[in-house]
């Protein structure tokens, strides 16, 4: 091992067989990282998951039998790392405060990274469901900070992969480019932020060890991922070679549709959607480098293969 890479934390990735988790994984084995994941027995038994796991082991990552509702096995994986990032999904966020539990007992973690991955959930506007789990999420930093656990709260703002094939229109998520019409909150005009899963994931490894971003929030808001929906449109619009019929739903209807009609999931999406495309909650402020850093210089320029979206 050289030794630069014997100065590299040894990252504990939890949720690492998830969507974000497992860009993650890959991105800490690469940067040389000694890294492990939590693995579920649950996950074992998956033949999908299996084959991941397989490619985890394969890259040179170790296999760590736990999960959050065990606290033996937690504060045994939590005692073998230096910084413990968790990417446990939506219904998972609440739980980790078990995370915060086996931390104190295990006594060693120099940063733990909770799941965050959105928008800055001490700044965000919006309704419910969506403001209930952003709620959970800032209840937990609150919980954190109380706890003096050194910490980064990573505010990646928007997944490419979420948002970017129905050309950010939440209402047609898992559908597609749309092929006439689509469906714009409010005018279109916010400026929302969508960064690549593997960008995501190397910025947030590339925090781990980073000084500037202990105790802060890291944003990830590179130039070129600052678009409005109307320039998203105009982009995929040139690139398909049609125009598309943006039907512009006001706020009002946004707010009385969530409330009346949506339901799961489109309720928590045009919730959040409320929140980005219309209230412009990723983009709305500025980052006071006292509390804040932002991942648009430094951190991205010296990752190898950064890929830049949209
Ligand atoms: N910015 C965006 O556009 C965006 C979009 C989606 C999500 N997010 C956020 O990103 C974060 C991660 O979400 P995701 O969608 O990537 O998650 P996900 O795909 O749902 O994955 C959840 C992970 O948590 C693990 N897990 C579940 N229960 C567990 C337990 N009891 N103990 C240990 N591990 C457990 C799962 O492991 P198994 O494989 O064993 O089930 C899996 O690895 C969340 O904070 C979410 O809110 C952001």
């Amino acid at each position: 091992m050289a030794a630069e890479d014997e100065m590299k934390s040894r990252v504990l990735v939890i949720g690492g067989t998830g969507h974000i988790g497992k860009h993650i994984v890959a991105a800490s084995v690469r940067l040389g990282h000694s890294t492990a994941v939590l693995i579920r027995d649950s996950a074992l038994a998956d033949p999908a998951k299996a084959q991941l796991l397989k490619k985890f082991v394969d890259s040179g990552a170790a296999l760590l039998k736990g999960d959050l509702f065990d606290h033996k096995n937690l504060v045994k994986a939590i005692k073998w790392a230096d910084v413990v990032i968790s990417a446990v999904g939506p219904r998972q966020i609440t739980e980790q405060t078990r995370i915060i539990a086996a931390m104190k007992v295990a006594g060693n973690v120099k940063r733990f990274l909770p799941s965050e991955f959105g928008s800055d959930v001490d700044r965000v506007h919006t309704v419910d469901p969506m403001a209930s789990l952003y709620a959970v999420k800032a209840n937990l930093r609150r919980l954190i900070e109380a706890e003096g656990i050194p910490h980064t709260y990573v505010c990646c703002n928007g997944f490419a992969e979420t948002y970017l094939p129905s050309i950010g229109d939440v209402t047609a998520i898992g559908a597609g480019p749309p092929e006439s019409k689509i469906t714009v909150l409010g005018d279109g005009n916010a400026k929302a932020v969508f960064v690549v899963e593997e960008d995501i994931a190397a910025y947030t490894t590339r925090a781990v060890d980073d000084a500037r971003t202990l105790n802060k929030i890291l944003y990830m808001r590179p130039p070129a991922n600052v678009v409005s929906h109307n320039e998203l449109i105009s982009m995929w619009e040139k690139k398909a070679g049609r125009i598309l019929q943006r039907v512009h739903i006001p706020e009002e209807d946004v707010l009385k549709w969530i409330k009346a009609e949506a339901v799961f999931p489109l309720d928590i999406l045009l919730s959040i959607a409320l929140s980005i495309f219309v209230r412009g909650d990723q983009t709305n402020f500025n980052v006071d480098p006292d509390q804040m850093h932002e991942a648009k210089n430094g951190l991205s320029t010296d990752v190898p293969g950064l890929v830049t979206s949209p």
